[in-house]
């Protein structure tokens, strides 16, 4: 884990969105005005710079992040946008909406930016800065609100320096936010569904697919989009805290093990992060014998490896 860093400050100029565009590029982190809320931006299809913003931020699990890009069609390079995703993307963007896409394979964004779904969420955002730094990084940049975890979204600089100051190697400062709540998110099912509210009325988008927007019942609470997903689990039975290996088993290892695949051999939490769901795919890839899993430390990134691997090896159906 990195010590504590000093967090560039760069202005809303040519020189600032080159060093936040070489930062990125470099796989460092980088936060980022948006019309709706800073963004905490990294390389997607970096495993792990993106491990780092779940590590910057605290989060408790590996929720999936919003993927930004610069135009239409820089997404299909990544997902698959048709239908009526085709025609909002074509109402909205660049703007304050996401997309829950299919992933195109072969995509080449990190497993843990769609923490394994086989969807991504993409978002073109209209924020001049923002579009001119997806554009000069040419690459697409994976971005959650940029606040610790449990803490408001930033919809200024200040706030960003406040909750993420030496966790993060800079922040492109372009004043305020003029939305100030996150965006709107909307997946296919294969029709559109509500699944967050945000800075795009629900009124603007039931007039573009002409009728009501599919959506939670009045009263309900409106569950996290991560929550409502079911979470990507290998074929193989899987066996956690596994201190050896019984015979038949392949050993996902963490730490000085031998080990059908290592995490980290040098018990890095990060490096294990930026792993976690490219072995397990390679693991359910390659046969269906059971799977022991050595214990992870349960602090940091680990308690949302701990979390990530709990759901996996649940029973299922
Ligand atoms: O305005 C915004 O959307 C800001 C700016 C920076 O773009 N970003 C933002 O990201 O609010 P975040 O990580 O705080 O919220 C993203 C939400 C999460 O609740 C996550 O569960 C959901 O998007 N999400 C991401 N990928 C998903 C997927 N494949 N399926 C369903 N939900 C997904
Ligand atoms: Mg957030």
């Amino acid at each position: 884990m990195k010590a504590t860093i000093k967090t560039e400050r760069l202005g809303a100029d040519a020189a600032g969105v080159a060093r936040a565009a070489e930062l990125l590029r470099a796989g460092d982190l980088v936060s980022f005005p948006t019309e709706t809320v800073y963004g905490l931006g990294g390389d997607a299809t970096n495993d792990h710079a993106v491990a780092r913003i779940y590590e910057a931020k605290g989060r408790p699990s590996f929720n999936p992040l919003i993927v930004h890009l610069p135009s239409i069609d820089a997404v299909e390079e990544y997902a698959v946008l048709d239908g009526a995703a085709r025609d909002l993307a074509m109402a909205f963007w660049p703007g304050p909406l996401t997309l829950v896409l299919p992933l195109k394979p072969g995509s080449g964004l990190s497993h843990l930016v769609s923490a394994g779904l086989p969807t991504v969420a993409i978002r073109v955002p209209e924020h001049p800065l923002a579009r001119r730094l997806l554009e000069e990084t040419a690459r697409p940049i994976a971005a959650p609100s940029a606040n610790p975890s449990g803490r408001i979204s930033p919809s200024t600089s200040e706030h960003v320096i406040d909750g993420l100051g030496g966790r993060i190697e800079a922040v492109l400062d372009g004043g305020a936010c003029a939305v100030g709540l996150e965006s709107t998110i909307v997946g296919m099912a294969p029709q559109p569904v509500l699944l967050r509210p945000g800075g795009l009325p629900i009124e603007a988008l039931e007039v573009a697919i002409a009728g009501p927007l599919a959506r939670h019942q009045e009263g309900e609470s409106i569950t996290a989009p991560g929550q409502l997903l079911s979470h990507y689990a290998p074929n193989a039975p899987m066996r956690l805290n596994a201190e050896s290996v019984a015979e038949g088993e392949r050993l996902l290892g963490f730490g000085p093990v031998e080990a059908t695949l290592n995490l980290s051999p040098s018990g890095d939490l990060v490096e294990a992060a930026a792993n976690l769901f490219a072995m397990l795919h390679q693991l359910d890839h390659d046969g269906d014998d059971p799977i022991a899993v050595s214990p992870i430390p349960d602090h940091g990134l680990g308690r949302a490896i701990n979390d990530r691997l709990r759901r996996a090896a649940a029973p299922r159906d």
